[in-house]
């Protein structure tokens, strides 16, 4: 079944607002960007830039680029801005980072140096471990939301842009559960105008960038567009919003692992996985409100893949534990050990060791870059609301409410290149061929 659908073409610039510029994952990826743009680097790790993607069937053997495949914006024509509650240029922040080597941040200093974050919307009870000096202030979190609107209508104006993305790079809030006034988007009106609680400012960031006709992206795990108020906006808009957690180190692993003792019928008794990391991420997440947020985003991962339900003899009662460690000397060289406790054939117990000597944002960066491009790609194709098809950058992946997560990162990867084949009129890939059996069943007509 061929199935194409309307997309309007790439022109013109897009705009990047990141929420949290100065921070190692935006600065990363900015001066990544940057780099490669010049030449000077190669962007490894990025689908939209390396990746290719089956056409036809298997004998055909044609693999086109997926950017040559789907009309994506080109990276040349990203023009990058954001909010942070420090106010330093992108220049300065990626040297405190310290993630790139001096000469990768050299190679575009005037790039970064022009990038200026705009004040922020911050409220020190949302995240404990930092203090805001570069903030906005207003009568009400509305105030601050619309000043957030006029922040993002200046820069489209200021830069000429033909469209723009908004995706939170920020720093982890506290854990938030949805509540009444999130239920609809005019009991959140409402309470922002009351200033509730309940309404974070991610979440005001969010309702801005929607009202604006702008995507928006959290690659954080706070609560923030998960919610039915936001929902409806990104409906109502018809604007696509995806989230939450860019899934880069140990919950990489976890969701390559755990499909695979489940495919064999592997049991398993526990999952202990511990980390150290000393950048600004760690730092806030040694907060126990802002770990929960985080705690809660990767714990929910293994049960959703394992469906301990359906397999009650392998994955019952198995134990989970996660821990992160601040630990300055690493700074963003994260690492992760996983000590994994399984079973074989009547029981026998085997055990699986990880050590993951990682670096996090290097990791995140390209998963940035792929998602500003591909929800630039939904807006432009008219998609709205949660896109599904993400879900493969996301520990915790925002899903529909009449259905289960899927968190397995190959079926994840098939969802989204079936997605972009129908998006342009191509077979979905089944990966089951017109071969000999087949035929002999008399079979093929059907697939
Ligand atoms: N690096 C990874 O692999 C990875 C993976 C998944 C999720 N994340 C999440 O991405 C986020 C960024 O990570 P990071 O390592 O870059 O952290 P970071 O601390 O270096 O950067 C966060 C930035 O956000 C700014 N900020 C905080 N609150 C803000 C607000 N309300 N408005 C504007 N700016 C604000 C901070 O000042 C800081 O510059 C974190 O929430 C982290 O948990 C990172």
């Amino acid at each position: 079944m061929k199935n194409s659908v309307d997309i309007a073409p790439a022109k013109g610039k897009l705009g990047v607002l990141v929420v949290g510029v100065d921070g190692a994952v935006a600065t990363t990826f900015i001066a990544g960007v940057l780099n490669v743009r010049k030449g000077s680097g190669k962007p490894i790790g990025s689908l939209t830039q390396m990746a290719t993607i089956r056409i036809g069937e298997r004998a055909d053997n044609v693999f086109p680029y997926i950017k040559d495949f789907v009309p994506l914006a080109d990276i040349n024509d990203l023009v990058f801005g954001g909010w942070d509650i420090r106010n330093e240029n992108c220049y300065e922040a990626a040297n405190v980072a310290k993630v790139l080597s001096e000469r990768d941040i050299n190679a575009v200093e005037q790039e970064l140096k022009a990038i200026h974050p705009m004040k922020a919307v911050f409220d020190q009870f949302y995240v404990k471990r930092l203090e805001g000096t570069h903030v906005k202030t207003g009568k009400s979190k509305f105030d601050l939301a619309e000043q957030l609107r006029a922040d993002i209508r200046n820069f489209k104006a200021e830069n000429k842009l033909d469209r723009l993305v908004v995706i939170w790079a920020g720093s982890t809030e506290i854990f938030l559960k949805v509540s009444d006034v999130h239920k609809s988007l005019a009991t959140f009106e409402k309470g922002m105008k009351e200033n509730h609680p309940d309404i974070a400012p991610s979440m005001l960031y969010a309702y801005a960038a929607l009202s604006e006709g702008v995507p928006f992206i959290n690659g954080a795990p706070n609560l923030t567009v998960d919610i039915p108020a936001i929902i409806e906006l990104a409906e109502e808009n018809e604007l696509p919003i995806i989230g939450k957690d860019f899934k880069t180190g140990q919950t990489l692993l976890k969701t390559v692992i755990a499909p695979m003792l489940k495919a064999r019928m592997l049991g398993l008794n526990g999952w202990f996985s511990s980390n150290i990391l000393g950048n600004r991420d760690g730092e806030v997440l040694d907060d126990p409100g802002s770990f929960k947020t985080k705690e809660e985003s990767k714990l929910s991962v293994i049960d959703s893949i394992l469906q301990p339900e359906l397999y009650p003899d392998l994955y019952k009662d198995y134990y989970h534990k996660v821990k992160i460690h601040y630990y300055p000397p690493r700074g963003d060289n994260k690492e992760g050990w996983d000590n994994i406790d399984i079973f074989g054939w009547l029981g026998y117990p085997m055990e699986l060791k990880i050590n993951f000597l990682c670096r996090d944002s290097i990791l995140a960066a390209p998963v940035a870059l792929d998602l500003v491009l591909f929800m630039d790609l939904a807006r432009r194709a008219g998609f709205k609301g949660i896109q599904d098809w993400l879900s493969f950058y996301f520990k915790s992946p925002m899903h529909l409410p009449e259905a289960v997560p899927e968190n397995d990162l190959f079926i994840q990867l098939m969802k989204l290149k079936n997605t972009l084949r129908v998006m342009m009129g191509e077979e979905i890939i089944s990966h089951v061929e017109n071969d000999g059996v087949l035929s002999s069943l008399n079979l093929t007509d059907s697939i």
